[in-house]
């Protein structure tokens, strides 16, 4: 079984009103609406029509970097486990044991023995997903033991999952198009950025009471960093050179190709780099959004990740996840500045949190209607937008509208 289709089969929750408004904003006759940022019936509805059926990251595989580490997540309403076996296998199953359906773990934790057991009548499970031990199955004193017979086919409900660059996606419908194929525009771009050489620096997990959204189009917005991250980007100069990328239906970045625009002599890294860049992507910043929820960002030395898990239409969660390059750089040397590159990439985190969370509770206002894009400096958040609301409408309504 390689997944759930549905949460149920419903997928007209959103009124026609709400609806009409995204296809008109398709068509270009209005900005997106304020309520797709704070309604919960939309947000319910992005659990059914775009988180049940696209690739969606669900953490990064450095959360269970040793066997027998356990990492449970929900995201738009689904409870799963992320695991990494006794072979060193990643696997991802439903947080849901097969007996009653109990949650068998609510806190990232480490399998004693390589087994987890259910807090309700105590069936345990190996981490390659089989049923392993149930205490008295067969309501038989003689025999307290389960054989292989009784316990066979009563495993653990896997996920089709797959990691790339340490990023773990799922695919909760079990029948979306082939991962390598939606992913194989930006895995060719970023084939000079090996992700052989990536090196896991620090993962963090964050709660913002914000929509997922603007989460995603904050990470894609270069007209905010010579303000907020001033720290990073002293001025417009870097930021004014961003160039919009599209690379597929789901996958747009944002690149800048002279960095964040200060001296190029002091942005020249002292900690290892990509060892296939040319000398001019040296400099560069790349920001993508992989659709739905994913946020990648390279740069010469640096990857980093964050995973969009939303809880609710304004209440998020997220894995932010930094990686340097090449085992290299685990040295002592480099032991200072590989705290300062965590430092600085969470201090940033912190100022887009603060940021969201305040543009979320404005965003509730009815005025919120009333904001327009800037269009030179927005086409990343554009393309978003529209990528969002022409997954969500459907391809039916998607026809009608072209
Ligand atoms: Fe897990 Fe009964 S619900 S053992």
């Amino acid at each position: 079984m390689q997944g759930i289709q549905e949460i149920d089969g419903d997928v007209r929750s959103t009124s026609k009103p709400k609806l009409e408004e995204v296809r008109r904003f398709l068509k270009d006759e209005r900005p997106l609406p304020g309520q797709v940022f704070r309604d919960e019936d939309i947000f319910r509805d992005e659990g059914k029509r775009i988180f049940s059926r696209e690739w969606v990251s669900v953490t990064c595989a450095q959360n269970v970097s040793k066997p027998g580490d356990v990492f449970p997540v929900r995201v738009a309403g689904y409870s799963l486990l992320v695991v990494r076996d006794k072979k060193n296998e990643v696997r991802v199953f439903y947080n849901m044991c097969t007996h009653r359906g109990a949650a068998l773990v609510t806190e990232p934790c480490r399998a004693r023995g390589g087994l987890l057991s259910c807090p309700y009548h105590g069936w345990v499970f190996s981490l390659d997903g089989r049923l392993s031990s149930a205490p008295f199955l067969t309501q038989s004193k003689e025999n307290p033991r389960a054989s292989e017979e009784e316990l066979k086919g009563r495993g653990l409900v896997p996920v089709r999952h797959v990691v790339w660059r340490d990023i773990v996606f799922v695919d909760l419908s079990g029948c979306a198009e082939p991962f390598e194929k939606r992913i194989q525009p930006l895995d060719e771009h970023l084939k000079p950025w090996t992700s052989e050489e990536l090196y896991p620096l620090s993962t963090n997990e964050f709660t913002a009471e914000a929509n997922w959204k603007l989460a995603a189009e904050n990470f894609v917005d270069a007209y905010h960093l010579p303000v907020v991250h001033s720290q990073i980007c002293p001025t417009f100069e870097g930021a004014l050179a961003q160039e919009s990328l599209v690379l597929s239906d789901r996958i747009a970045g944002m690149l800048m190709p002279e960095g964040y625009g200060s001296d190029p002599k002091a942005e020249e890294s002292l900690l290892p780099v990509f060892s296939g860049l040319a000398e001019e992507q040296k400099r560069r910043v790349e920001a993508f959004f992989i659709f739905p929820n994913t946020l990648l960002l390279v740069e010469a030395d640096y990857q980093q990740v964050i995973v969009l898990r939303p809880q609710g239409a304004s209440l998020l969660h997220e894995t932010f996840a930094s990686y340097l390059v090449t085992e290299e750089v685990a040295s002592e040397r480099y032991q200072e500045l590989r705290d300062e590159t965590d430092r600085a990439s969470l201090e940033i985190n912190h100022q887009d949190i603060a940021l969201l969370q305040e543009l979320q509770k404005s965003r509730s206002m009815p005025a919120a209607d009333h904001t327009q894009l800037a269009v030179e400096w927005d086409q990343t958040v554009a393309a978003f937008q529209k990528t969002w609301a022409r997954v969500f409408l459907g391809a039916e309504d998607v026809s009608e509208v072209e």
